[in-house]
């Protein structure tokens, strides 16, 4: 029998958990001082959940099956359509806007590359509710003070901005009906990742010729506002947007963060308005995070819309970029004692012992069969203990247990009523 996960997943010994756990607890830790709340829901969804006409790549990655009642399900390729059916099962009794946030683990079958595995934790942290781009800012705000959080600055991480009100303006200034709306800005977002043949024939299909791709690549090669003012208009939904969203930048001090990019557009389907993306300036990796405005999602599910945006940060690219600066921290394994019977004639003493110590909130190991003092020594140093406290026959008929601290060396008999 094969020993490893499953290809493209990962298993986590405690050492990686403690590591995972770490990250998770700068997620939280993030996310409840921007006063979002968390929530979780069940890995497997529906299928229809996911069922979109755009072409993205995610719905081509399903892990999807009949259940044994032939229901079609699918692990979670990532959390959004699950909040937006949370959202409208709570309908009018949800009170808005709601800040949200999670820590799913997400199923894709990739093609795998450095920094994308088959199942991932995603840090989700949404807004319902609000329509203005003060939500996108305040989301920008958190993912700026998670990364100083862990020691990187503005300088290793960029974060990209855009609006898909700009490809929207171009787009529409070419004659391309809305309804292919979606689809074009799916097939944009792929123009950076394949060669421009290999999609030629999907363009077509949405009544984009040469001339006119031409058109939207030169338009994505904006790297200013006054630039997109010029194209577009400087009262265009989307530069006003930018612009607005840029001033609350500075407000909170997040400016250097943040450039404007226009070739921004984001692979999935249901975005409306302002993307973003986070990258390593040192340009090794694939996005950081990514998220986005998605004010017409609910409505796909047959709900009431609501204005939405979120983003999405991944557990795999965080933790290789970490590695590649030098900031994984080092988290060796703690526990506060190791509680060693001096035989088994004391072994219930031990256990009355442990029992004390763990009720007042401490880490104990009870050493469970018989082990002669050298063993414990050595194994409360692999397990990062930081006291010894044995129970021998004589101390404990004494009233007493031996405590060493096992940091200084220093030893003493400590009454058993004062533990
Ligand atoms: P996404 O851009 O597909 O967005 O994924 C967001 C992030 O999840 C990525 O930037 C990356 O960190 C991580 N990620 C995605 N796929 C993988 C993978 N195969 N392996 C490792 N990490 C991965 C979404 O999923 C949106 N639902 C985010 C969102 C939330 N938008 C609004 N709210």
């Amino acid at each position: 029998m094969d020993l490893s996960s499953p290809r493209g997943t990962r298993d986590f010994f405690p050492e990686d958990l403690r590591l995972r756990t770490w990250l998770f607890e700068h997620f939280r830790a993030v996310a409840r001082s921007f006063g979002f709340e968390e929530y979780d829901a069940p890995v497997l969804e529906s299928t229809e959940l996911y069922i979109r006409k755009a072409g993205e790549e995610i719905t081509g990655q399903l892990y999807n099956f009949e259940d044994k009642g032939g229901r079609q399900v699918t692990l979670r390729p990532e959390m959004t359509p699950t909040l937006a059916r949370m959202v409208l099962q709570k309908g009018g009794s949800l009170s808005l806007p709601a800040r949200w946030f999670s820590i799913p683990q997400c199923w894709r079958y990739e093609r795998m590359t450095r920094g994308r595995k088959r199942e991932h934790y995603q840090w989700n942290m949404d807004v319902i509710g609000v329509a203005g781009v003060e939500a996108e800012a305040e989301l920008l705000a958190a993912i700026a003070a998670f990364f100083a959080r862990v020691g990187l600055g503005s300088a290793d991480i960029g974060i990209k901005v855009s609006s898909r009100r700009v490809l929207q303006g171009v787009v529409s200034g070419l004659g391309v009906p809305d309804e292919h709306f979606a689809a074009v800005c799916v097939l944009v977002d792929k123009l950076e990742k394949v060669p421009r043949e290999a999609i030629a024939g999907d363009m077509a299909a949405l009544g984009l010729d040469d001339a006119m791709v031409d058109a939207i690549i030169d338009a994505l090669s904006l790297r200013d506002l006054d630039g997109l003012a010029g194209v577009l208009g400087a009262d265009h939904a989307a530069v006003v947007e930018l612009r607005r969203l840029f001033a609350l930048a500075e407000a909170y001090g997040i400016a250097d963060w943040l450039v404007f990019d226009a070739s921004v557009v984001r692979g999935l389907a249901y975005y409306t308005g302002v993307v973003f993306e986070a990258f390593d300036r040192g340009a090794t990796l694939r996005a950081v995070c990514g998220g986005g405005r998605y004010d017409r999602l609910l409505s796909t599910f047959g709900g009431a819309d609501q204005p939405a945006c979120g983003f999405g940060f991944g557990d795999v690219v965080i933790l290789e970029l970490l590695k590649d600066k030098g900031l994984l921290p080092d988290l060796p394994p703690t526990l506060d004692a190791i509680v060693l019977p001096l035989g088994e004639d004391v072994r219930d003493a031990a256990t009355q012992v442990a029992t004390t110590l763990r009720s007042k909130g401490q880490s104990v190991e009870l050493v469970l069969e018989p082990k002669k003092m050298k063993w414990a020594f050595k194994h409360a140093t692999r397990r990062g203990a930081r006291t010894l406290v044995i129970v021998g026959p004589d101390e404990w008929a004494a009233g007493t247990v031996r405590v060493k601290d096992l940091e200084s060396g220093e030893q003493r008999d400590v009454a058993v009523g004062d533990l």
